[in-house]
């Protein structure tokens, strides 16, 4: 493997402040301790720093040479709200809170590049080192492209990295195309007529309806889609009655639906929408149906996607970039950054399990791989020196 020996060097630096950002965790919107950080360190590297942008957002600018292309490097900073079960040195302070999506990680790695190219600036033109607040939940990085990010900061492409656990650290893994899903969700209020238990007759069962909507449903994915398309509808909760002998008037169901095409996400949508109320009109209760939509498909770019795997090819050596990888259904808001501008997303190892890392993301026993730290930061130090290339 390729590292940048100077990042090698700083490796204990940054694993200080990764497990400090790990002990201190912020859910999203709420990262003040953590942006205040992150603005610290880029202005002790000679970053040009602004803050505000979807309230903790910071952007850090650094420019070198006279050239005009501008690339922008994204990193999430928000926790989740999940109780840690490590009990290791830099475990949560911050109780309900945590960094288990290696968000700390992700942070660290990035101020770890800022800070090796403002020392080297062996590029020509100009790097925004994008640090978003509420990854997991609000969507933070969506805000701030409502605030302005690609205006006040023009960039020609953008990239973005999540570590991956399962994945060998010094691995990579990358597609063009859909890589992570849409992350919608919808509530069906079935409303029938409720009535004694031991008299159905007299009403109407929203529950048998509801039962019968969530076995429709599952259709939808099998008859409505095509085969070689992928669609994921879970009904994850059913809610309806308190008592043993007493039909319900009404039944809640809610759930998530995950695609990875705009028109796969239509034809969800509107199949649900079809099934849920003539369903229960079958058994004569109505529905109403409610679809928001969350996060649309991280789709990567072919060019650039072609772009980062040389550029990990080159560092970590051909067979350690996973280029057949499996998309996930999982969800990631910097799909709305891969709308507005070209660029690539890839999962970076975590190792397979050396004390807890080997455990999935959200998970209570997770932690980020440290040893990672320079891999990552290496990555993104390259692909700025390839995409800003002095002699291009
Ligand atoms: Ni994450």
């Amino acid at each position: 493997m390729n590292i940048l020996p100077a990042l090698e060097i700083l490796r204990l630096e940054l694993t200080r402040i990764r497990q400090d950002l790990h002990a201190y965790p912020e859910l999203a919107f709420g990262e003040q301790r953590t942006s205040d950080l992150v603005a610290r360190e880029l202005s002790s590297y000679g970053v040009e720093v602004h803050r505000g942008l979807a309230g903790t957002g910071v952007v850090g600018t650094l420019r070198a040479g006279s050239g005009n292309r501008a690339i922008g490097l994204r990193a999430d900073m928000d926790a989740l709200p999940i109780q840690e079960a490590n009990t290791f040195e830099h475990h949560s302070r911050h109780d309900g809170k945590m960094h288990a999506c290696g968000h700390d990680g992700h942070t660290t790695m990035l101020l770890g590049a800022a800070r090796h190219l403002a020392e080297t600036r062996n590029f020509d033109g100009t790097v925004h080192f994008i640090f978003q607040p509420a990854e997991e939940h609000g969507g933070g990085g969506c805000v701030m492209i409502e605030q302005g990010l690609f205006e006040k900061f023009p960039m020609d492409e953008v990239y973005g990295l999540h570590n991956w656990p399962g994945l060998d650290l010094g691995h990579f893994a990358l597609i063009p195309g859909p890589m992570m899903a849409s992350t919608d969700h919808f509530d069906i209020v079935v409303r029938g007529h409720g009535a004694h238990a031991a008299m159905p007759h007299l009403g109407i069962d929203p529950v048998v309806a509801g039962a019968a909507i969530v076995q429709a449903l599952q259709t939808l994915v099998s008859r409505s889609i095509e085969p070689v398309d992928a669609a994921v509808v879970s009904v994850t909760q059913f809610h309806a009655g308190d008592a043993y002998n007493v039909i319900a008037g009404e039944a809640v169901l809610r759930g998530t639906v995950r695609t990875f095409k705009a028109e796969t996400r239509d034809a969800m949508e509107a199949g649900m929408r079809r099934v849920c109320e003539n369903t229960a009109a079958a058994y004569g209760a109505s529905a109403d149906f409610s679809y928001e939509r969350g996060y649309p498909p991280l789709i990567n770019w072919p060019a650039q996607t072609e772009t980062a795997a040389g550029v990990l090819a080159d560092m970590v050596g051909e067979e350690r970039v996973h280029r057949q990888f499996p998309p996930t259904m999982g969800g990631e808001d910097f799909a709305y950054m891969l709308q507005a501008k070209p660029g690539c997303y890839v999962f970076m190892g975590n190792g397979q399990g050396a004390g807890m890392h080997g455990c999935m993301l959200h998970n209570p026993g997770y932690d980020f791989n440290d040893a990672a730290l320079p891999v990552g930061a290496s990555y993104w130090v390259r692909l700025v020196e390839h995409c800003l290339n002095k002699a291009g």
